[in-house]
Parts: structure tokens; sequence; C-alpha cells
């Protein structure tokens, strides 16, 4: 599939729907069930640090950072409208951003060697380019920075439900090859999106190749959900078998 065909549909489908997501990946939130920032401290004091966000929506997750005294908060996202919101919740709660209108893959005006943290909640698996996307990532960043990001859980694209549900809700199906990157169209609100599916060697080696270590890997289902018993929903069924995300710290060497 087109690199641009991609971008365009996706594009097209955030800038119709940015209100519908208006905070809804934000920070400590890394994933739907999943551990959060309250449980993992990743970011760890950032008072003074320079922040950058890719796929930065809304602006909560910037604002999450701001209310902690982050010394600078930047975001770049492909949206005009997910950034006309960030800007006007970033100012009703006396904040200021430097927010970048582009496409994480392209070359933006942003600083080389900067960037104390740079970091991601469900952003970066929209990239057509990884490897291009996380050697920028890598520009952004000072010696020793911080890359974190989380995103959907490759299992969660391969495993339904449905039939669980029909064997008492203790059986998953693979549906879907774990080996297959291609694309492929989804319904989202009555529009579509266009995503691939990645393995989790495909980050691993991605992030090594832009001169990334990995610090932590976190795989874990928040303990509500764990213990969460009787009538649940099938998102949490599953999220109680495999993790619905993953989530990686990345330092630059
Ligand atoms: C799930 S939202 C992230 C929300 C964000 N964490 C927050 O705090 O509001 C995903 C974002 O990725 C952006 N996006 C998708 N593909 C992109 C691309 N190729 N380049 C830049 N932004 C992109 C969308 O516009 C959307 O705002």
């Amino acid at each position: 599939m087109n690199r641009d065909e991609i971008l365009k549909t996706n594009k097209l489908y955030w800038d119709t729907y940015a209100d519908l997501w208006f905070g809804a990946t934000a920070l400590p939130t890394y994933g739907v069930h999943f551990v959060t920032e309250d449980d993992l401290h990743l970011f760890g004091d950032v008072s003074g640090k320079k922040m950058l966000e890719i796929c930065c929506g809304s602006g909560h997750s910037l604002k999450y950072h701001a209310d902690r005294n982050a010394g600078e908060l930047w975001g770049i996202d492909f949206s005009h409208k997910q950034l006309e919101n960030a800007k006007r919740y970033l100012a009703e709660n006396g904040y200021s951003a430097n927010l970048i209108c582009s496409p994480m893959e392209a070359d933006a005006d942003i600083p080389k060697d900067y960037f104390d943290f740079v970091y991601s909640i469900y952003g970066i698996g929209w990239t057509t380019d990884l490897d291009g996307t996380f050697q920028k990532v890598a520009s952004y960043l000072k010696k020793d920075g911080f890359f974190i990001f989380s995103w959907h859980h490759p299992l969660h694209y391969c495993i339904t439900c449905s039939p669980a549900e029909e064997n008492g809700g203790n059986t998953l199906v693979m549906s879907k090859s774990y080996f297959d990157e291609s694309y492929f169209k989804t319904a989202v609100d009555g529009s579509e999106i266009l995503l691939c599916n990645r393995k989790i060697s495909t980050y691993i080696n991605a992030l090594a190749k832009a001169g990334f270590v990995i610090e932590q890997m976190v795989e874990q289902t928040d303990d509500v959900t764990m213990n969460a018993e009787g009538t649940i929903s099938t998102k949490m069924k599953k999220a109680k078998m495999h993790p619905i995300s993953v989530l990686f710290k990345a330092r630059k060497l």
C-alpha cells in the first residue's frame, strides 16, 4: 500500500474525529486495562526537563508533564484539528507548548540533541516508516535521553474473543498470523483507518538500529482487570489472558 495514501486516509480520520478522542489516550494511562505511569514511574522527576511528544493529540499528556513542572513542552501531530484542541486545552490550563503540525515521518523543525524525553502514548504504531521515525526520535534526544512509548500489543490484533464467549469465556482464538505485518483497513466510527501490526522483534530491532538500548519493556495488565470476576467485557477477558498494550523505555546511547 502506498505511503501517501495511508497518511491521507489516517489524517482524514483524525481531522474528522479528533473531538471523539479528546483526552482518551493520555498519561498517566499507557493503554486500556494496562498498568499506568502511577504504577511504573518511568519518567521520574521531570521538573525542568525538555519533553517532546510524538503524536501529541489533544495535549493531555503534555499537560500531565506541565503539572509536574516540566521545563519545555513540544508536540508533533499531523492533525491540525488535534493541535487546535491541544492548544486550546493547554491555554485553558495556563500552559503553552511548541506544537508542530507534521507527519512524524517528515523532516520537521525540531531541535536535535536537545530533549531529555521523547515519548508517545498510542502514537508510534501509526508511523509508515518505523526505522526512519526511530532515527528521527534518536536525533531529537540528548545522549542518555529517554524514549518512552506505548502501542497495541501485536497479540491484540492476532487474537479474537468471540469464540471464547461461546466456550464460556476461557478460550481465545488466534485468528491472524503474528508474522503478518502488511497494512489492513479497519472501520472506526463509520470511517476507516489503515494500520499494520508489527512484531515485538520489529520494534526491538528498529530501536537497536537507531542507537537505543532498551531499559524496560512492559506487558502488564492492571491489577483491577487481573482480579475482575463475573460479567466483564470481552476486552477485559482478553486483557486477563494476554497484554493488550506494550510499553518500551529506551535510552539513547
Ligand atoms: C491515539 S492519538 C494520541 C493521543 C495523545 N496521546 C494524547 O495525549 O492526546 C494518536 C495521534 O496520532 C496522530 N497521528 C497519526 N498518524 C500520524 C503521523 N503519521 N504523524 C503524526 N501524527 C500522527 C493522530 O493525529 C492522533 O492525534
